[in-house]
């Protein structure tokens, strides 16, 4: 467990290691709240007697969580696990937070859409999801249970997260996995017939801290602007780097993978502005910030 910050809001942070919980723990003990990092060391949200005991002693104001099982393809194997830390999970810490009178922060993802295959039009907080895949079909159960369960939530959806720290659950992020890929001098393949927003978890994370000072509960989309296929992404990537690579567009149908992914995942964070809250960059500019932190220091 670690401690840091000052004593503004006691938040209680679980994920703390991964690529969003990381940023997050820094850039709000900076803005000088009381962090509570909890890796699963600490915690499990799955099982109630290895949350409860220890949420309830810390008593902290909000409960952030980024704990989630997002391995997309595994989850189609181990769809127990899936519902159980993507769901069960969720409906443990609603328990918690109820007996707290504290909000939960939560996060979900683009990939409870996808059923309408030709969607062309970023999807608002007002569309209705259609996931397909038990990985969104679980995300989309923590989704209800929250609401069901809670009045007070920040609900967020993100898509093609990036971070410093790099995600835990996948091992790596797609930036870091291109920019090693071509230092191999690979060749590499990569769908472009699926679209999304690449994000910055630094950039989610200063939005999330605005959210918060608003105080207004509910779902938000939050995703850096503009979109681009998994292949332009990686080209983006390279031509940014300054690395020469041998990159190939593919096809979803050429691609072989356990889970079915949305062809069009793009989100609008209407409900973002709605609260007063200016868009996110463009996702290049913050791609380019990655790889200069990163790679080009
Ligand atoms: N990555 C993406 O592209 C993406 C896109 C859209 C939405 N999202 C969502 O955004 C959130 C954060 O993603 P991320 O990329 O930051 O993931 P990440 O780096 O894999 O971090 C997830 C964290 O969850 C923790 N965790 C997993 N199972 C747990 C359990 N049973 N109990 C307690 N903690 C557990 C892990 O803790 P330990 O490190 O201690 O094992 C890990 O640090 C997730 O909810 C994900 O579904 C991600």
């Amino acid at each position: 467990m670690i401690i840091k910050g000052g004593n503004v809001l006691k938040i209680a942070l679980i994920g703390s290691n991964g690529q969003l919980g990381t940023d997050i723990m820094e850039y709000f003990a900076d803005k000088g709240e009381e962090m509570i990092g909890l890796t699963q060391d600490d915690i499990d949200v799955c099982f109630m007697d290895k949350c409860e005991p220890i949420l309830l002693e810390l008593k902290p104001d909000l409960i952030i969580s980024t704990a989630a099982f997002h391995q997309v393809d595994l989850c189609e194997d181990e769809g127990e696990l899936a519902f159980s830390v993507n769901a069960v999970g969720v409906k443990n810490l609603c328990n918690i937070c109820i007996t707290l009178d504290i909000p939960l922060m939560h996060f979900s993802t683009d990939f409870v859409f996808g059923a309408d295959k030709d969607r062309k039009k970023p999807y608002n907080e007002d569309d209705c999801p259609g996931p397909i895949s038990l990985y969104g079909i679980s995300k989309l159960a923590g989704e209800y249970i929250i609401k069901y369960m809670l009045k007070k939530y920040y609900l967020i959806r993100s898509c093609g997260l990036y971070g410093l720290a790099g995600s835990f659950g996948k091992g790596s992020n797609f930036v870091d996995m291109m920019m090693k890929l071509a230092k191999e001098g690979k060749k590499i393949s990569v769908v472009n017939d699926q679209v999304l927003t690449p994000t910055s978890t630094r950039d989610v994370t200063e939005k999330l801290y605005e959210l918060i000072q608003t105080g207004r509960y509910g779902l938000y989309h939050m995703t850096n602007t503009g979109q681009c296929s998994w292949y332009d992404f990686a080209v983006e990537i390279f031509k940014l780097a300054g690395i020469t690579a041998d990159i190939s567009p593919t096809k979803s149908s050429e691609y072989v993978a356990k889970a079915m992914r949305p062809f069009y995942s793009v989100l609008d964070n209407k409900n973002l502005r709605q609260a007063g809250i200016k868009d996110f960059r463009h996702w290049k500019e913050a791609l380019k910030d990655y790889l200069d932190s990163k790679y080009n220091k």
